[in-house]
């Protein structure tokens, strides 16, 4: 994808992988709008990075994300590129922690349901823009569990196999659909220093933007692009067959 003259909506872009992602966009010329749920790190961010956009919007909410559709046409018509990247990651033990659904559930909302909404509610948005594209934030997790935090890989599989479709049945429009698969990154994920054993996020997102901007659809790194790969020679055969193409 060309990384200038875009306007990029980023959910969870106030902090870590989003953050990066933000900054190399604006670097490359584009204009973005970071999303998150608390104001203090989207102020944070705009200090940072000077010209970015933000927005308040927790994207678990049905209806902040019809509103958020709703600001980005009358605010930000221009927007081409939806980066679905927020995320949260609890870890569990599911001998013991079997009561707090509610816990439970917004893991799945907002790592699986809010960018498959998301999607659905941009689609037609993006079909009407120039240059337009989908970048899902999947995980090396979508390949392999890792089972301290069973529901977080589980909807990482999913948003995985959410976007190879979306990527098949999108083939016929303009939207393009790309997917950034990270291995463990040192953020703030699922709480402060539980991620320092990852990779700095500074080179992931160089590396990562680099090979999007070279036409690569499914980018991963270091180890998640070892094991996105592994098995890639069987699936993506069957995909095919599965799907005609
Ligand atoms: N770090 C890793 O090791 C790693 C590995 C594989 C994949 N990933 C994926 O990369 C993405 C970014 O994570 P990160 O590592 O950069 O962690 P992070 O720094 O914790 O970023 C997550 C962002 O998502 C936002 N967010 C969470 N829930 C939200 C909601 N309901 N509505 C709106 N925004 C929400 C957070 O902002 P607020 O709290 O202010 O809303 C935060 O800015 C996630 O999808 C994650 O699963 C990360």
């Amino acid at each position: 994808m060309n990384l200038a003259n875009n306007t990029v909506l980023i959910t969870g872009g106030a902090s870590g992988i989003g953050l990066a992602l933000a900054e190399r966009f604006v670097k490359a010329g584009s204009q973005v709008i970071v999303v998150g749920r608390r104001e203090d790190k989207l102020r944070e961010a705009q200090a940072q990075l000077p010209g970015l956009h933000t927005r308040v919007c927790d994207v678990a909410s049905a209806a902040d994300r019809q509103a958020l559709l709703y600001w980005v046409q009358t605010e930000f018509a221009q927007v081409n590129v939806l980066v679905n990247n927020a995320g949260i990651q609890n870890r569990l033990q599911l001998a013991q922690d079997t009561e707090d659904w509610e816990a439970r559930r917004q893991e799945l909302i907002i790592n699986l349901e809010a960018p498959i909404h998301l999607t659905l509610l941009f689609i037609p948005h993006l079909q009407q823009q120039p240059n337009p594209a989908i970048i899902n934030v999947t995980s090396g997790l979508s390949f392999a569990p890792a089972a301290f935090a069973p529901i977080y890989s589980a909807t990482k599989a999913a948003l995985h196999s959410f976007t190879l479709s979306l990527r098949h049945q999108l083939a016929a429009t303009p939207i393009q659909v790309l997917e950034i698969v990270p291995p463990a990154v040192n953020t703030d994920l699922g709480g402060a220093g539980l991620h320092t054993f990852g990779v700095p996020v500074d080179a992931f997102a160089d590396s990562v933007m680099e090979r999007l901007a070279a036409g690569e659809e499914e980018v991963g790194y270091g180890t998640s692009e070892e094991i996105r790969q592994a098995v890639r020679q069987v699936t993506d055969a069957r995909f095919q067959l599965i799907n005609n193409r």
